[in-house]
């Protein structure tokens, strides 16, 4: 997977003078099974989260509240989204290194992902990460 594989996907908003409503399912808006779901949050600033890729999990990833940049990187390009709405999210397709910066103070990040966790599925080494790319494996 590179670049030209991730996607901003918007979410229906269902506007409401009571307040806005959101929602996700997967297939329908998301091209995964949804096996998985976490948060990040109390995220002091200046932290940096991720800095790993994953061997097959697919994600999308919501800033529900605040907002923070998630920088992907397929080995040959680098990429910076910055998340924060929550009637959109970015899905990110297995095989990218990402890594999450630049939280706002109270934001929250929603995750979804195509996996159970599993220790076994990050590359947390960069240099492997790029031999993987370059040798076609990841
Ligand atoms: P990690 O995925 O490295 O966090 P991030 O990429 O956001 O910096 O996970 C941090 C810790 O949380 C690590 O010890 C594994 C654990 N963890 C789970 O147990 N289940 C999960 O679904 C996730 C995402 C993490």
């Amino acid at each position: 997977m590179n670049l030209d594989d991730v996607k901003i996907i918007d979410l229906p908003k269902i506007l409401d003078a009571r307040g806005n409503l959101s929602f996700v399912e997967q297939f329908t808006h998301l091209p995964f099974a949804i096996q998985r779901t976490y948060w990040l949050y109390d995220v002091p600033g200046g932290e940096c989260r991720g800095g790993h890729a994953y061997r097959n999990t697919q994600e999308f990833i919501i800033a529900l509240s605040g907002s923070f940049d998630v920088l992907l990187d397929d080995g040959f390009e680098k990429r910076k989204y910055t998340l924060n709405r929550s009637y959109y999210g970015l899905y990110v397709p297995q095989g990218l290194w990402r890594e999450m910066e630049n939280f706002s103070t109270n934001s929250l990040a929603l995750e979804f992902a195509s996996t159970p966790y599993d220790e076994g599925d990050y590359i947390y080494d960069y240099q492997e990460f790029i031999k993987m790319k370059n040798n076609g494996s990841l």
